[in-house]
């Protein structure tokens, strides 16, 4: 099939149970293969609940009300057992620790694995290969509780990864690091989507570190996705300047230039894209 879209949300609405407003307001979205996606808005935007969405946690497992559909590699998320969602989609959540369940990180990697009934031979080797991309082969021995915040990511990261979705969504990654490990764990994402021809979808505040990586931005505001293209046109846009965002230094500092008709041309997103733009201007 041409142009098969790994998720589709269409005229897709959700109320969490007992709220009377909606977390999400007539979503129409659609995630192709093999990009960098930034998902970005304020604090209480339906990032999260966006995300619940994308494997069939929202209908299936949080009660609430819903109009519309999602699809996930043309499943209807409402109908598919999150079990067989979670082959296409590997999400992980906010906080890593609640997400290891296992005596130590290589079971945690192999649990899922088992589940889907693969053999044992063939474990030892999956785990081998995520465990190396994610460079956690040193603490394969360990009990979750043992890791700091950094290894705990990257093992949640790993036992995702093991399963090889298309897909791999992050809800901010970093939230729990400091700007040393979560430079790193950005950086480690990126070479795993180029690596592994990934689509990434992630959530994350510190747009100093994600953007330069990212390909396009889906911008979330109360429950309405108000912008979805390239990230260049995206940062570039009014949405994105009128949002209560974390914005990097190199956006304000052109975005004020630009704004007092000082810099002729787009907003850069990363340090090297500034200094190709003035080079451009000299
Ligand atoms: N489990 C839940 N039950 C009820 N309301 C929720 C739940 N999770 C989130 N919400 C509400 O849904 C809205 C969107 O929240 P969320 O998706 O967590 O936003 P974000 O991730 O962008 O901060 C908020 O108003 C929040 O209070
Ligand atoms: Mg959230």
């Amino acid at each position: 099939m041409l142009n098969m879209d790994l998720i589709r949300f269409e005229d897709f609405f959700y109320r969490y149970k007992g709220n009377e407003e909606y977390a999400l307001n007539n979503i129409n979205l659609k995630i192709e293969e093999d990009n960098f996606i930034l998902l970005c808005g304020e604090t209480g935007s339906g990032k999260t609940t966006l995300i619940r969405c994308m494997n069939g946690l929202i209908p299936q497992f949080y009660s609430g009300f819903y109009k519309g559909k999602v699809y996930v590699n043309e499943k209807d998320t409402s109908s598919t057992p999150i079990a067989e969602l979670s082959t296409d989609v590997g999400i992980v959540f906010q906080n890593p620790e609640n997400q290891l369940i296992a005596m130590n990180v290589e079971h945690e990697i192999a649990f899922g694995l088992e589940n889907l009934g693969i053999p044992s031979n063939k474990i030892a080797k999956k785990i081998e290969e995520s465990a190396s991309l994610t460079e956690i082969e040193h603490i394969l021995d360990k009990a979750p509780f043992e890791l700091s915040g950094g290894e705990q990511q990257r093992v949640a990261i790993a036992s995702i990864l093991v399963l090889e979705p298309k897909v791999l969504i992050l809800d901010e990654p970093t939230a729990l690091l400091d700007p040393y490990m979560a430079k790193k764990i950005i950086s480690l994402i990126k070479e795993i989507q180029v690596e592994r021809k990934l689509t990434i979808i992630i959530s994350e505040h510190r747009l100093d570190l994600v953007l330069p990586f990212a390909e396009q931005i889906i911008l979330i505001s109360n429950g309405k996705v108000i912008e979805h293209d390239s990230r260049d046109d995206v940062i570039n846009g009014t949405n994105f300047q009128n949002l209560k965002l974390n914005k990097p230094v190199i956006y304000t500092i052109f975005n004020r230039l630009k704004n007092e008709n000082l810099f002729p041309r787009k907003i850069p997103a990363s340090i090297p894209a500034a200094i190709d733009s003035i080079k451009k201007l000299l």
